[in-house]
């Protein structure tokens, strides 16, 4: 049976530790789904429209990644659309405290069979946020290395 994947998040923008946990996720489900979300408590610094336009242009070499857009909840989501699983990145153990609670209400919120699967982040890409990489690009640093070239022009239009 062909298994799928939500891999859900802002990407405002996406950056080279978003790309890497969607390259491996890609690997181990026949679909990926990367889910960008519309309600962001954030105020994204990119519209919805740009932030799919990124990703998609960004993931487009991979066969199986499809983009999807979606509001309220993330268990909501996963159920409606059955997907097995739900993706997260670990990039330190500060992560940790936030995506276990998380992973637990969604435990409880899930009506079907979604698991939350982590995958550790890359040590490479370990100290990388999107915020961080919008404050240094405002600020005129170099984030080329970030960023995927795509998502860098984009951020470098904004400034
Ligand atoms: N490499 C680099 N950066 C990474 C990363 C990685 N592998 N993984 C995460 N990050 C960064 C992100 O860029 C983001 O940085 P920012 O805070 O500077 O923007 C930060 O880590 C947090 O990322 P993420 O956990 O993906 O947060 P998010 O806000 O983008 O998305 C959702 C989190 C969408 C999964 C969560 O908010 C959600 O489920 N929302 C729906 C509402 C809901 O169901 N709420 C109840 C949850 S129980």
């Amino acid at each position: 049976m062909s298994k799928k994947a939500l891999y859900a998040g802002s990407f405002d923008p996406i950056t080279n530790g978003h790309l890497d946990i969607i390259r491996r996720a890609a690997k181990m489900y026949d679909e990926l789904f990367v889910g960008i979300t519309v309600n962001n408590d954030k105020k994204p610094l990119f519209t919805l429209e740009e932030r799919s336009k990124m990703v998609k242009r960004v993931v487009r070499d991979i066969d199986n990644v499809k983009i999807v857009t979606f509001d309220g909840l993330l268990a909501d989501f996963a159920n409606n659309k059955k997907f097995d699983a739900v993706i997260r990145g670990l990039r330190a153990t500060t992560d940790f405290e936030h995506e276990i609670q998380m992973a637990q209400m969604n435990a409880r919120l899930f009506t079907g069979e979604t698991e939350t699967i982590f995958l550790m982040t890359d040590p490479k890409f370990s100290f990388i946020s999107s915020s961080l990489i919008k404050e240094v690009a405002s600020l005129e640093g170099d984030v080329t290395e970030l960023l995927p070239e795509y998502a860098n022009e984009m951020l470098k239009a904004k400034f």
